[in-house]
């Protein structure tokens, strides 16, 4: 691990001084260096990105990731094309990943086209609204379970240390619920697939740095023959098995294990236009399981917690929040339906507003893989430049959230709502690559949110954040800290 440490920083010293004037010479504002910065600065490279962001006025600024062109984008026209108009260009992530891995070369994710069009074609269903209702179930119980842990793991005021954990817990437990369905008798957060799979999850410096490291040297990630996820993954490629075993012999529970065994039903996975095809065998489908923590977890574990600790930061909203709760609760309500998750409209806009102003994947990125040129001044785009989408860097600008630093659910209010150009809200990212788990992570969200809302309340205080975790994507603060109380107090 050091040795690679060292290797790669050497590495990208050498990148660094061996200027690159490939933007210069195209008449294309240049910054240098980013990349030297986060990696022995202490902030997330979405902060770096808008920090190139705000500081330029031109609406294209090119930097070097390693020795491959980028281009931040600022115009809504360009963006929009990258992420949905020129998808022929622009459908890989340029994020490669190790191929020998049953995992990496079977996630959604990849960036191979026809691979990932038929496995996003087949997996889609699995997200239909049809059976999101049947998933909420699992979703709805373990955000009881939730609150419960919380109840038992607190004193009588409630938890006091860590409430990110005790939320990842939740995040984890409800994806759990969904993938592998429940158990009448079984705690949500604390089954044996979970346990394997947090620990798959914890992130290391090596998996971290392996992603980063990834998308910009790819020969050195092949050279080195790294893996993207450790050796709990086979562990949890077992489990899945034997969670598949016994399902073929029981009975439906509508959950991701049933759209696997029907996928099953088919020896082959073939797609029409194309004619590619794949085998849904149990490690493929293992795999996808396993990617849906990877994606969604963390993800919506943040939402969460950004949106408590700006709860906390914000009485006014918190009250009209609780006003909102309290209405759907209404008659002391022991469980909540698919049906009631629309009523919690304020909720929404309150979820919206936190994803905005800490968007959990601060970049979006694409590599172009045809010569293209961008729509707002035909800039023209080789083979292999990577398009930077600065979320993170959009969700701020002024230009389009005026006072952006303010918490402000009201943006989202439906007279406003309409106002927003969707290229410039993206915290699921748009166009055919979009977050496949956008629904489940909102329904996550609201119904975690709600039960725990419904009985706690938070301590006042003014939070704000000074700079995120060093992350080469996501936007966290998992330290910060807030105090739930139980309102009943
Ligand atoms: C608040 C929670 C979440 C956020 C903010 C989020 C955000 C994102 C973003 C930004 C992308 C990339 C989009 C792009 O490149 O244009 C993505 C892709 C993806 N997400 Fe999510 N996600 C969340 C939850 C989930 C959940 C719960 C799941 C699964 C159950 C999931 C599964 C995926 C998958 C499979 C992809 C890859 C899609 C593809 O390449 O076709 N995500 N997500
Ligand atoms: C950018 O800023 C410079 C000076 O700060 C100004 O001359 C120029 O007109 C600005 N360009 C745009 C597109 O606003
Ligand atoms: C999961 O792990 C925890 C400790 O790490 C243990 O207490 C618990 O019993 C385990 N649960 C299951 C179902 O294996
Ligand atoms: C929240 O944002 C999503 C887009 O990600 C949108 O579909 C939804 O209508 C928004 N809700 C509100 C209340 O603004």
């Amino acid at each position: 691990m050091l040795l690679l440490l060292f290797i790669s920083f050497t590495l990208l010293l050498i990148f660094f001084w061996k200027q690159n004037n490939y933007w210069k010479s195209r008449n294309v504002k240049q910054v240098t260096g980013t990349l030297f910065k986060f990696t022995f600065g202490s902030r997330s490279l979405p902060e770096y990105y808008k920090e190139i962001y705000d500081k330029h006025n031109e609406s294209q600024i090119g930097i070097y990731l390693g020795r491959r062109p980028a281009i931040i984008l600022k115009d809504l026209r360009d963006i929009q094309a990258v992420l949905a108009g020129d998808f022929q260009s622009f459908h890989s992530r340029g994020i490669i990943l190790n191929e020998k891995e049953t995992l990496a070369d079977s996630i959604l994710f990849i960036d191979d086209l026809p691979r990932w069009k038929i496995l996003r074609q087949k997996l889609s269903p699995a997200f239909s609204s049809l059976r999101l209702k049947t998933m909420f179930e699992g979703i709805e119980r373990s955000a009881r379970d939730f609150v419960e842990f919380i109840e038992n793991s607190g004193n009588d005021q409630g938890l006091e240390e860590m409430p990110f954990n005790a939320i990842y817990k939740y995040t984890t437990g409800s994806i759990g619920a969904a993938v592998f369905g429940v158990d009448v008798d079984q705690n949500t957060l604390d089954t044996p697939v979970l346990n394997i799979t947090r620990k798959a999850l914890e992130p290391t410096l090596k998996s971290i740095m392996t992603f980063f490291l990834a998308g910009t040297f790819p020969r050195l990630i092949k050279w080195l023959d790294m893996m993207n996820f450790d050796n709990y993954e086979t562990s949890f490629i077992d489990a899945v098995k034997k969670v598949l075993e016994n399902r073929r012999a029981g009975e439906k529970q509508y959950d991701f294990i049933d759209v696997c065994l029907e996928l099953q039903n088919h020896e082959v996975l073939r797609d029409l236009v194309t004619g590619y095809e794949i085998v849904p065998t149990d490690e493929l489908l293992a795999a996808q399981a396993f990617f849906f923590f990877v994606a969604g977890a963390d993800t919506t574990a943040n939402v969460m917690h950004f949106t408590l600790l700006e709860l906390s930061s914000n009485p006014s909203v918190l009250k009209k929040l609780h006003a909102e709760i309290d209405e759907v609760f209404q008659d002391e309500k022991k469980s909540l339906n698919f049906e009631d998750m629309d009523k919690f409209k304020y909720l929404e806009m309150v979820v919206n507003e936190t994803m905005r102003k800490y968007p959990p994947i601060g970049l979006l990125q694409r590599i172009c893989t045809k010569e293209t040129n961008l729509p707002s001044n035909n800039l023209r785009i080789s083979k292999d430049t990577i398009a930077v989408v600065p979320v993170l860097a959009l969700h701020r600008d002024e230009r389009f959230y005026p006072k952006s630093d303010a918490f402000d659910p009201q943006r989202f209010a439906p007279e406003n709502f309409n106002e927003i150009n969707k290229f410039s809200f993206l915290p699921f990212g748009e166009g055919n690559r979009v977050c496949i788990g956008a629904k489940f992570a909102r329904l996550q969200l609201r119904a975690g949110l709600a039960w725990l809302l419904r009985k706690y309340t938070l301590v006042p205080q003014d939070y704000k954040p000074v700079k995120f975790e060093r992350s080469p994507f996501a936007v966290r603060d998992s330290k910060a800290k807030y105090r739930l109380i139980n309102r009943t107090n």
